[in-house]
């Protein structure tokens, strides 16, 4: 269908999946072993129900924010999805592209297809970016990385058994070739996921964390972080923040949706400095479809959220466009859901406009 037909970021789904090549498709797509945890993501903001306040002048909404001290058009950053030329020939340049035209923050994937020369070179002069940092054995090649905020992923020692994606046999494309460079051993009759992920080291635990802060003055956030108990842990070795991710359902299945794992995380953090925390970040990625999921996610005292297959399969769809398109449609979404709620910016959404009494707490 023409793009202007595209009316919510599922219909941008719905498009991927048929024109996208099969094995693009399943690497996407897939998550890992029975793929609960994906769909837990979603449904979990489908337990959270707003309480509306009427009668507030909502004459002017204002839902622009700030990520990391850096202006951001919307309180959605782009989460990092590997191999973006599976899906388009532009890869990640149709998000970094796009996100510099309207405000928006891209993190860049270790694994992108597109160099990390070409994205500098397609962004804007003064355009952050986030990168994205799977933990290489040989550490040297991570000093070589430069950027503003490090997302060191930490959910993923081991890439989790994607079976969709697993039965569909590697076949290198443009999009692959270059993530296998200097890879040695990779295998490549065991999907792309198991394919590209042999460099990542295993063996990354807390005791590393100074060694990132010594050789950058980047934030670092931790990626992949599940619980209250990671949560203070990772504060209190001087992170600047924390994603609430399960990597899109594609790490451990039957762990819990970030969403559900917010309440007891910012409890947690209360009792340990201020509220909110402008020295540490609680992003929240998993599931984000609507400007409405953002609402919920930031009620529960998400500072900001990030988006993956919703993006990705926008740029698959219709490239630069479709991403352009993507960001209107969530910036419409949230203009219109904060006017029904009675929030006219980001600092009036407050926990008490939802009821989370359906979400979990220890
Ligand atoms: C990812 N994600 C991811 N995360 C990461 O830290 N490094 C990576 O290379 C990738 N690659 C990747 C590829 C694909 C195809 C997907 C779908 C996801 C996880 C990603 O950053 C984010 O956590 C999830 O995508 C969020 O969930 P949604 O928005 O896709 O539901």
């Amino acid at each position: 269908p023409p793009l202007d037909e595209i009316l919510n970021l599922h219909d941008f789904e719905a498009v991927a999946k048929v024109v996208l090549p099969p094995t693009a498709w399943a690497y996407y797509s897939s998550a890992s072993d029975d793929e609960i945890t994906i769909r837990e993501n979603r449904a979990a903001f489908q337990r959270v129900w707003f309480r509306p306040r009427i009668l507030v002048n909502v004459s002017t909404i204002d839902y622009s924010s700030t990520i990391l001290g850096q202006r951001s058009s919307l309180p959605v950053y782009i989460s990092a999805t590997a191999l973006g030329k599976l899906g388009h020939p532009d890869g990640e340049l149709n998000l970094t592209r796009a996100a510099g035209k309207h405000g928006v923050i891209q993190m860049i994937p270790t694994l992108a297809s597109c160099s990390f020369d070409e994205i500098v070179d397609a962004a804007q002069p003064n355009q952050p970016l986030f990168l994205q940092l799977y933990v290489n054995r040989d550490r040297e090649i991570t000093k070589t990385i430069r950027v503003k905020a490090l997302f060191i992923t930490v959910d993923a020692p081991q890439l989790g058994r994607r079976e969709k994606d697993m039965r569909m046999k590697f076949v290198g494309s443009d999009g692959t070739a270059k993530v296998q460079d200097g890879m040695s051993g990779v295998k490549k009759d065991e999907g792309v996921a198991r394919a590209i992920s042999s460099f990542i080291d295993p063996s990354l635990c807390w005791d590393d964390i100074p060694w990132f802060q010594t050789i950058t003055n980047m934030a670092i956030i931790l990626k992949g972080v599940s619980t209250p108990e990671d949560a203070i842990l990772a504060l209190e070795s001087g992170c600047q923040g924390i994603v609430l991710s399960n990597h899109g359902g594609r790490q451990l299945d039957t762990s819990r949706s970030g969403l559900e794992n917010l309440i007891d995380i910012v409890a947690a953090l209360k009792t340990r400095g201020p509220w909110p925390n402008p020295k540490f970040s609680v992003f929240v990625d998993g599931g984000v479809r609507r400007g409405s999921d953002v609402l919920k996610a930031l009620a529960l005292g998400a500072t900001a959220v990030g988006v993956g297959r919703g993006f990705l399969y926008a740029f698959c769809s219709y490239g630069e466009a479709g991403v352009e398109k993507a960001f209107k449609i969530l910036g419409d979404e949230l203009e219109m859901n904060m006017r029904l709620l009675g929030a006219r910016n980001l600092k009036e959404i407050k926990p008490e406009m939802v009821d989370a009494s359906g979400l979990r707490s220890h």
